[in-house]
């Protein structure tokens, strides 16, 4: 084998080790492919050879395909093809599963004659959170080992399961908890002497009424969902074709998935999520720094939700409130939540006391001397975050990251009111924020590498997906929701109803739509802030004028009953809306649930593309990553950007003209940016060659897509 093969090869007491080699995950590519197939032709030409063992080095066992190879002609040998010259082999292959057997890597597992797995290791076939099935052999190979309804429920759902689960499934044959590489030698030295059993012939699919069973209730869990519906008729063919043919329909809805814009959706969101965690303009090899400790400034709703998220992650959490009363108040908050949890079932009575523990609340700013990093959960109020963070200054002992949870407030000024504005971030979490999986770390113009790196390191701890942005009122989410929240209002004015808006909007694939949003967050939210700035939204002024804040006051968009969520549209803001539309000379039309999505998702699209313009953030993926973590955009729809690319930049910035020109909104018209790439006939994910209007700035679209020259 040559030298470079990512395929080693070496026989040890009659046993050929087949080890696999190609980090990060071991990924199959088409080397490790034909590196697979030679190495096995070899132990089986090898009359030395009794039996085969196939492991791999590194965390993981193996990872999958290569995503990056999906879309691109194939090279062969398929993985199905490699699959297949393990079953016709006459000696004995085991898989010694050290890490992660994830879709492909388990096929490879499942093509092998048994399996020994370690402790740490997990299994699975999370293909359809790609949107695809397994595609070499999964769907037939694991219904037969493990039974149907089990099987299915792996294929369909996409989780992993432990060894120890796999075990119980009959999936693991053996549990390694010492030398894992023996054990499976010792394995297949002692399979070499009984008859071979492959996978393909086993018998055990059980009972057809129970897989149908299983098949409606995944069929109704996931609606609408092609790859598990592919999932679910491929497991079925199990049942009724032979094994080769029912390799030939799994085959076939492989491909056919590959091709769905809803599977290239969910790999954009793959790789847009990994890239994210990539800062553009950090220096390598900066290293974070060291976070024992944390503490966060008052017990509010976010507050609370923060000091979770460090408790759950195993960092001792200072609480820190003005009164004794609002501190109380905030821990029992916080123990309520552990108990619901506790309730439901996701978690350990002896987990929340842990994690209850690691949380202490303290009086007065004081006692955030001795923390590594501090988040600031105050009222939203530039005088008030300043006068904390001049505080701090005294108090934090040096080196300590000092963060804030604004959400819209100047992180530069808020720095400035320190004499360490390099250890000042911005640390954006979404309500609720033990939940929401977003983590937007604000990069002010002096933040140190070495503190944006610890923002974005933890983040990861914390069960967050972290995005760096760049200062701008709003960052890159709010940003964009205000763009879509000002174009719900002329909606409203124009002839929609808030039952419009949403059904329009939730048919698109968000949970919730607008108005119920407003209505859950509290319309006063903006209300309070328009009033700051002097800002207009007539509808939702008047609405809020009214008495109507949202589900708070069972009354908002929409109409609540006591002690329900269920927004139930009223007849009153009907009236509301019309009038106020009268007020301002509009005359009320129809408007269709296609004008409504274009109405307000092409703004954002515009907005992301100034958000670009400035540098706010570095690469497109980033804001998709934005959309999908904080504020539902379906996944499989990839993100604003990725759609408008599906769109059609060209499309987007026509008919933003077109609205632009209607109602003589300015900021409608189609950003530099975009104007360009539509000319262009390019989309946001093509490199860009585009001279930044703003000057330098710390994250630039065109620092991270090169080449940067500007063109003539
Ligand atoms: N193909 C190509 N690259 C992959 C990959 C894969 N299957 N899996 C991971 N990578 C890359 C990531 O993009 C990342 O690259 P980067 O460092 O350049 O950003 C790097 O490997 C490390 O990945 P993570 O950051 O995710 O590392 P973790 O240690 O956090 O997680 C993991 C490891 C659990 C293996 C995780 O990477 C994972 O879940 N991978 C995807 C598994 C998967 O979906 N497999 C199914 C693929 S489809 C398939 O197999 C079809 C078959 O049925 C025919
Ligand atoms: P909150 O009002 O629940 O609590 C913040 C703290 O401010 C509490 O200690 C509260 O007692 C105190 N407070 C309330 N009104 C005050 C006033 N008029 N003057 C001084 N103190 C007052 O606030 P929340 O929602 O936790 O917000 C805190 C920070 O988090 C803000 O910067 C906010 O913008 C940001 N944020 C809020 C999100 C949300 O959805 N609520 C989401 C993301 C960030």
């Amino acid at each position: 084998m040559s030298g470079s093969s990512p395929v080693a090869y070496a026989i040890k007491d009659s046993v050929a080790v087949i080890r696999i080699h190609n980090p990060p995950v071991n990924a199959l590519s088409a080397a490790v492919r034909a590196g697979l197939v030679e190495a096995i032709g070899r132990a089986e030409a090898d009359p030395d050879v009794a039996g085969i063992v196939i492991t791999a080095e590194g965390r993981t066992f193996i990872a999958g395909a290569d995503i990056t190879e999906f879309g691109k002609p194939p090279v062969s040998p398929s993985l199905p093809e490699v699959i297949e010259t393990f079953d016709a082999t006459r000696k004995p292959i085991v898989a010694a599963i050290g890490g992660a057997a994830l879709g492909g890597g388990l096929e490879v597992a499942l093509g092998c004659h048994a399996r020994v797995a370690a402790p740490h290791a997990k299994l699975g076939l999370p293909e359809v959170t790609l949107g695809l099935l397994p595609g070499a052999g999964g769907t037939q190979r694991l219904p037969r080992l493990i039974g149907a309804v089990a099987g299915l429920k792996i294929i369909a759902e996409g989780k992993p399961v432990s060894p120890a689960e796999a075990k119980a499934l009959g999936l693991v044959d053996e549990l390694a908890d010492g030398d894992l590489l023996q054990r499976a030698k010792t394995k297949a030295r002692a399979l070499a002497d009984s008859q071979l059993r492959r996978s393909r012939d086993a018998a055990n699919l059980g009972p057809r009424e129970a897989f149908e069973q299983e098949a409606a209730a995944l069929g109704k869990a996931y609606p609408d969902n092609p790859s598990v519906a592919a999932c679910i008729d491929s497991v079925r063919a199990a049942f009724d074709l032979p094994f080769e043919e029912g390799m030939v329909r799994e085959r076939v809805h492989f491909r056919h998935l590959l091709e769905d814009p809803r599977s290239k959706a969910l790999r954009h969101v793959f790789f847009a999520e990994r890239e994210a965690a990539r800062i553009p303009g950090l220096p390598d090899g900066i290293s974070a720094r060291l976070v024992n400790k944390a503490a966060v400034i008052r017990a509010g709703t976010m507050g609370g939700g923060i000091a979770m998220c460090f408790a759950n992650a195993g960092i001792p959490v200072t609480v820190i409130e003005t009164g004794e009363d609002a501190l109380q108040r905030g821990l029992a908050r916080v123990a309520q939540t552990y108990d619901i949890s506790v309730k439901r079932g996701t978690l350990k009575p002896e987990q929340r006391d842990a994690r209850l523990k690691l949380i202490e609340g303290k009086v007065g700013l004081q006692a955030a001397a001795d923390a590594d990093i501090i988040v600031e959960a105050v009222f939203e109020e530039m005088g008030l975050k300043k006068d904390v963070f001049g505080q701090l200054d005294r108090i934090a002992k040096p080196g300590a990251v000092l963060a804030t949870n604004t959400s819209y407030l100047d992180v530069n000024e808020i720095a400035g009111a320190t004499s360490r504005p390099q250890d000042v971030v911005g640390m954006h979490f979404f309500s609720p924020a033990n939940v929401m999986r977003l983590l937007e770390v604000v990069r002010g113009d002096k933040t140190a590498p070495d503190t944006l790196a610890t923002a974005v390191q933890i983040a990861p701890k914390l069960g967050k997906v972290p995005v760096a942005v760049g200062v701008c009122y709003g960052f890159v989410g709010n940003r964009m929701l205000a763009a879509r929240g000002k174009q719900v209002e002329r909606l409203l004015l124009e002839g929609a109803l808030p039952q419009d808006i949403d059904a329009a909007i939730t048919g698109f694939g968000f949970r919730m739509g607008p108005c119920a949003m407003g209505d859950l967050a509290g319309l006063d939210i903006g209300w309070r802030i328009r009033k700051a700035t002097g800002a207009r939204a007539p509808v939702a002024d008047a609405l809020c004028e009214a008495g109507r804040l949202g589900q708070k006051t069972g009354k908002g968009c929409y109409l609540y009953a006591e002690g329900d969520r269920t927004p139930h549209p009223d007849p009153e803001v009907t009236s509301l809306i019309e009038r106020i539309a009268a007020e301002h000379g509009i005359t009320r039309r129809a408007i269709g649930a296609d004008e409504i999505v274009e109405r307000l998702i092409y703004p954002m699209v515009n907005e992301g593309a100034r958000i670009l313009e400035e540098g706010i953030a570095a690469r497109p993926g980033d804001i998709d990553v934005v959309w999908l973590n904080g504020y539902g955009w379906p996944a499989w729809r990839g993100g604003p950007m990725f759609y408008a690319d599906q769109v059609g930049l060209g499309r987007i910035a026509m008919r933003l003209e077109e609205v632009a020109a209607k109602t003589g909104e300015d900021s409608l018209r189609p950003s530099r940016l975009l104007r360009r790439l539509a000319a262009e006939r390019r989309g946001f994910t093509s490199p860009v060659i585009e001279k930044s209007s703003v000057g330098e700035r710390p994250l630039g679209f065109r620092d991270a897509l090169k080449p940067q020259e500007t063109r003539s």
